[in-house]
């Protein structure tokens, strides 16, 4: 076997072990959750082809490139910051949402970016975020029964037949609404927007005053003068600094839409997902048996993985195995997502079970999915305060096992929402009325998610 070809950015030569008996679609031959059932397969299969045939979303020099960066942030020298909707949605592809969520981002990794003194791995939750897991593939109201809302990918949020009726057209508009943000997002980073010379585009207009708002304008303006001064006496530009990578994130839960945006790249060995840089695995299809893990183990890309409380030692490390078996840096996040009452309890285990493999991996936190609770009337909520006291622990934790807690995943929204109680407004139980948008989970806004990347900082500064 010519087991060597052109290296590329992450030592592009063939590995002795390409995944073995593998394909884009051998997934299909193990059991799959979370799946849509949709009434005319021979549709289905006729979009799939349609859809394997555009072009694709992402490159895969950019995959690699985002590989090394979380090589680099699994040494230590990054924090990763993930961030977006829980769910996108196909009407809210529009330039205020798009604008609104790239600005709360950059506000927030140059917050710690300035505040941890690294630089900062930016992944958006967006550009393809559109499909959802569900508790039961049915619901039923008023004696009428029809299939779960999965997402805009699947099917429509309305409760009747035909909007519950999962559509195969919905594919092609995800892909398209993809790279529409992409592109979109692409050329306001190329064009300047992210220039950190210029943080005054990335002022809210619905921001009118808060207290966090004005803590970053200071922040923003010593950051500018120091900048100013390097540039003065080195007589150039800070060129560094202007640059921004932003790389894109989904839950790649529906295996044929991933299937289809699995591709072949020339002068490159194996397989990538050419949809997204980084997608994940939900905490519902993370079976070691199951089509997820099979799908996952034969692509290129950097992985995620949710780690919730029902993980164990064993399965962690099994999966390790399965989707790392060469150990390489850069390949592996593990997400936790344990709840603040839950943290203390389940992850030190896990951290020494992923130890005594060996295995390199990131370490992140989701404070968000372990903390989600109901109002009296029935509201999805998330406390602000179990939020931040799941990260609390979370670097307390890993610094009391000998690791390191290397970044964040958030749901969080640029838009004025009142969907999470707590946080410098101090919202309520009643405020959640006013401004609740989100169909799926809570979300940050504005100010929580500004107030998450100070307290990382301090925390950072307390822990060095
Ligand atoms: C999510 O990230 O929106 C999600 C469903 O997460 P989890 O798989 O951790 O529950
Ligand atoms: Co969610």
């Amino acid at each position: 076997m010519n087991n060597i070809s052109s290296p590329g950015p992450l030592g592009g030569a063939r590995k002795e072990h390409d995944p073995a008996n593998w394909n884009p679609d051998s997934w299909r031959k193990f059991p799959v959750l979370q799946q849509a059932t949709y009434p005319d397969p021979e549709a289905l299969e006729k979009t799939l082809h349609e859809l394997s045939e555009l072009p694709p979303l992402v490159t895969s020099w950019e995959i690699l490139s985002l590989r090394e960066q979380i090589a680099e942030a699994q040494a230590g020298k990054r924090f990763l910051l993930q961030g977006g909707d829980c769910a996108e949605s196909f009407q809210e592809c529009n330039s205020s949402v798009i604008t609104n969520r790239l600005k709360v981002l950059l506000q927030m990794s140059l917050a710690l970016v300035h505040g941890l003194q690294m630089p900062v791995v930016r992944i958006g939750r967006f550009a393809g975020q559109y499909a959802k897991p569900r508790s039961s593939d049915t619901e039923t109201r008023d004696g009428v029964t029809l299939p779960s809302f999965r997402g805009d990918l699947v099917n429509a949020v309305e409760f009747t037949e035909e909007a519950r009726t999962p559509d195969p057209q919905r594919l092609i508009r995800a892909h398209s609404l993809s790279a529409m943000t992409m592109n979109f997002v692409r050329s306001l980073v190329d064009g300047g927007f992210a220039d950190v010379h210029h943080t005054e585009y990335w002022n809210l207009s619905w921001v009118k005053h808060s207290p966090l708002a004005d803590e970053f304008h200071k922040l923003t303006e010593s950051l500018s003068q120091s900048l100013r001064f390097m540039e003065t006496i080195t007589g150039r530009e800070i060129g560094r600094l202007r640059r921004v990578d932003f790389f894109t994130s989904h839950e790649a839960l529906h295996l044929h839409y991933e299937q289809a945006q699995t591709r072949q790249v020339p002068r490159q060995w194996g397989w990538f997902n050419l949809g997204t840089h980084f997608p994940w695995i939900g905490m519902r299809t993370a079976d070691l048996d199951g089509a997820h893990v099979e799908y996952f183990r034969g692509i290129r890309n950097p992985l995620g993985i949710k780690v919730g409380p029902g993980m164990t030692g064993d399965w962690l490390a099994q999966l390790l195995e399965t989707l790392n078996p060469e150990r390489d840096a850069g390949r592996i996040v593990l997400i936790h997502r344990m709840g603040e009452d839950k943290i203390e309890e389940r992850l030190p285990g896990l951290i020494n079970a992923v130890h005594e493999t060996g295995s390199p991996v990131l370490w992140i936190s989701d404070p968000m999915h372990g903390n989600t609770e109901s109002t009296r009337d029935g509201t999805k909520t998330r406390r602000f305060w179990k939020i931040l006291r799941e990260m609390e622990l979370a670097f307390e934790i890993h610094l009391d096992n000998n690791s390191r807690l290397g970044g964040v995943h958030l749901e969080l929204t640029g838009e004025d929402v009142t969907e999470c109680t707590g946080g410098a407004r101090d919202l309520s139980d009643e405020d959640l009325k006013r401004a609740y948008k989100s169909t799926v989970d809570p979300r940050l806004n504005y100010e929580q998610s500004l107030e998450i990347a100070m307290f990382i900082v301090r925390k950072h500064a307390q822990n060095t």
